[in-house]
């Protein structure tokens, strides 16, 4: 199963959110590809682990599974870094878009459960979107960024209608409870995506710190973002079943 985190909006838990479902799976004992297609190294920090240029290394033809890090049981990492960037230009540039998307698409195969992380406004956003079974998209319930995710699902529905993307649209609402217009933001996508609204994230402070100190959700006991880790359980028996 391919799980590909996206929005085109920045700070809305796309890390966080791809960082938590990757180790929870991984944790439940299955075989976990998680791949870091955005170019600060966010995914690795946040993990604990060094960035690299994993990414460009993949589809450059230089770096097999054996490469992946295993930052955690069951849990083997693509680390990226700025230079993923390059090789952003070059499908976007060189027109080997079909070349890259199979090229991705064969590194998946030795796992069971692939989660990218990716970025908006990039090309490798499109190819993990184009090869998800589920595109999951985090937003907090404030204006601006609730319009995004009506923008992204213009963008997958003409991806749909091009033959381009096959999966199905989640949207996640994170860090609820930050916003005072929380409650309308949330009828007005429920109104508009019906069940494809999973059960919201709310906001913790504490969050941030555990990825700070490079642990995920699931590291620790912290009775404090215990709502947090239901929320995550919650998605995942949604977006899996
Ligand atoms: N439920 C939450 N409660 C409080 N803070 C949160 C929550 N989820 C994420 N955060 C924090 O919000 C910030 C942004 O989250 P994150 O980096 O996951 O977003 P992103 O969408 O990946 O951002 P970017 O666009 O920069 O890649 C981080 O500091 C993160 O720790
Ligand atoms: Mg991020």
């Amino acid at each position: 199963m391919i799980i590909t985190v996206a929005a085109n909006k920045g700070g809305v838990a796309k890390t966080t959110s791809a960082v938590a479902i990757a180790h929870q799976l991984a944790q439940a004992g299955k075989k976990v590809l998680l791949v870091d297609l955005d170019t600060t190294g966010s995914v690795c920090l946040s993990l604990g682990i060094q960035p690299s240029d994993g990414v460009f290394r993949l589809f450059t033809g230089s770096f097999d599974t054996e490469d992946c890090v295993e930052a955690r049981n069951n849990l083997y990492v693509v680390p990226g870094d700025s230079r993923s960037k390059m090789v952003d230009l070059l499908i976007r540039d060189t027109g080997e878009y079909y070349q890259a998307q199979k090229r991705l698409w064969d590194f998946t195969y030795p796992f069971e459960v692939v989660v990218f992380d990716t970025k908006d406004g990039l090309k490798l956003q499109e190819l993990a979107i184009s090869l998800a079974d589920v595109v999951l998209v985090p937003t907090v319930p404030e204006a601006l960024a609730a319009d995004a995710v009506y923008e992204i699902d213009a963008m997958l529905n003409v991806m749909h209608g091009a033959g381009l993307f096959h999966g199905k649209m989640y949207v996640l609402p994170t860090k609820v409870g930050l916003y005072k217009e929380h409650d309308a933001i949330l009828a007005a996508l429920r109104d508009s995506f019906g069940a494809s609204v999973l059960p919201v994230v709310p906001n913790r402070i504490g969050v941030a710190v555990l990825a700070a100190q490079g642990k995920t959700l699931f590291e620790g006991f912290y009775a404090y973002i215990e709502p947090v880790r239901e929320a995550y359980r919650l998605v995942i028996l949604e977006i899996t079943e």
